[in-house]
């Protein structure tokens, strides 16, 4: 049981930075060290830690900094490829864990993590924030309370802007994401297991690289990753989901949107503006009865990340978990599961047929 909970952060890019912003407004906690190989990154953590960076002990690696000793948790924002490294000493040591997404950028290396990380006192966690956005939040456990009655179809769209640029553009190459399946949309495959409380058999997904970073050259080589894509999978219960992606639509209305819809109701949220949308079913020819309402977000989670407010509370359900007053809400093997639907999606779209989970094992 700890007061204060003690963190450190590793990479400290983009989401990094939103981690940091983000624990600095949760009560009982204090950022203690940073941990990053690029100069420019670390100065970046110390802007968003203003006046408070002062005595924060920055470090070129994970390893150095849970050497220092002086944290409780460590988040990992590094980048994908270099998760299973990074997760190395920490899972040696006696700190508590939270991974960004992906887990891993392979099944295999995220099996290590799983195997590792299996029989740890500490909490390890792996990042799928998704989960935290409040209107997907409402969404979920309108689902699950049974509004819309045996839920059968699921579509999740994500329509949005393309990749932005990373340091060493490192997510330009699927080598180093595990590809777009994978390293986006291991968050949409993520809350269709949850939703649909049921594991998936099979996954067909036509995607391809056709507008996006198509004159991007990095050292002579181009970028290899899919800008667009329809995925579908069948769940073990009998549940059909699809995943729409675009990285091509700026400039659409809602950036995500769910639909779920079972043998009473349909059910949407549209984020934003974080809208539900509930639709009873009438029959034929009878006055439509659509509900709607508005899941609001606290301004503060709202305003500390680019996530509408999920880094917020996903930081305080994790707080929960390492002071022992909750349980870990997404495990690693979750982290795990969501790589490989991700993984199944890629393998998919370049051999344009359709994979079966039990390929991969599972
Ligand atoms: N949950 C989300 O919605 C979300 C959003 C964005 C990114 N992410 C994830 O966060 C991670 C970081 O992404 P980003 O967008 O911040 O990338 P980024 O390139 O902006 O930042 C990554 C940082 O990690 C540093 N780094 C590289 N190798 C390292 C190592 N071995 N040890 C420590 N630091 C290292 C880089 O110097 C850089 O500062 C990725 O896994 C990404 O998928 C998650």
């Amino acid at each position: 049981m700890v007061e204060t909970i003690r963190y450190g952060v590793v990479g400290t890019g983009m989401m990094g930075v939103e981690h940091i912003r983000n624990i600095l407004i949760q009560p009982g906690a204090t950022i203690t060290a940073i941990a990053d190989p690029v100069e420019t990154s670390l100065g970046w953590a110390r802007a968003a830690l203003g006046e408070k960076a002062d005595g924060v002990a920055a470090y070129a690696d994970a390893a150095a900094l849970v050497k220092g000793g002086d944290v409780d948790a460590v988040i990992v924002a590094s980048p994908n490829f270099t998760h299973r490294a990074v997760l190395e000493p920490l899972l040696d040591s006696d700190v508590a864990i939270l991974c960004e997404k992906p887990l891993c950028t392979t099944v295999e290396d995220a099996w290590w993590v799983v195997d590792r990380a299996e029989g740890r006192a500490a909490p390890f966690w792996t990042g799928m924030e998704y989960r935290y956005m409040p209107p997907a939040a409402a969404f979920i456990s309108q689902i699950h309370g049974g509004r819309i009655g045996r839920l059968q179809m699921l579509l999740i769209r994500e329509h949005r802007f393309p990749f932005l640029e990373k340091v060493g553009n490192w997510n330009r190459f699927a080598a180093n994401t595990g590809g777009t399946m994978v390293e986006k949309c291991c968050h949409f495959f993520d809350l269709m297991r949850l939703i649909v409380q049921a594991e998936p058999v099979r996954v067909y997904c036509s995607g391809a690289m056709d507008v996006n970073h198509l004159d991007e050259r990095y050292d002579g080589r181009a970028p290899d990753i899919i800008d667009n894509s329809f995925t579908t999978v069948d769940f073990a219960n009998g549940v059909r989901a699809m995943l729409d992606l675009c990285m091509f639509a700026d400039g659409a209305e809602h950036q995500e949107e769910m639909s779920a819809t079972g043998d009473k109701a349909r059910l949407d949220v549209l984020i934003p503006p974080g809208d539900l949308v509930f639709s009873p079913r009438v029959g034929f020819l009878k006055d439509k009865a659509v509900e709607r309402a508005h899941v609001p977000v606290d301004p503060v989670a709202m305003a500390a990340g680019s996530h509408y407010g999920a880094t917020y509370y996903q930081h305080e359900a994790f707080a929960r978990a390492v002071r022992g007053e909750g349980g870990v809400e997404v495990t690693a093997l979750d982290g795990l599961r969501a790589v490989a639907i991700g993984q199944a999606a890629e393998i998919s779209a370049r051999e344009k047929r359709v994979v079966e989970m039990a390929e991969l094992g599972l």
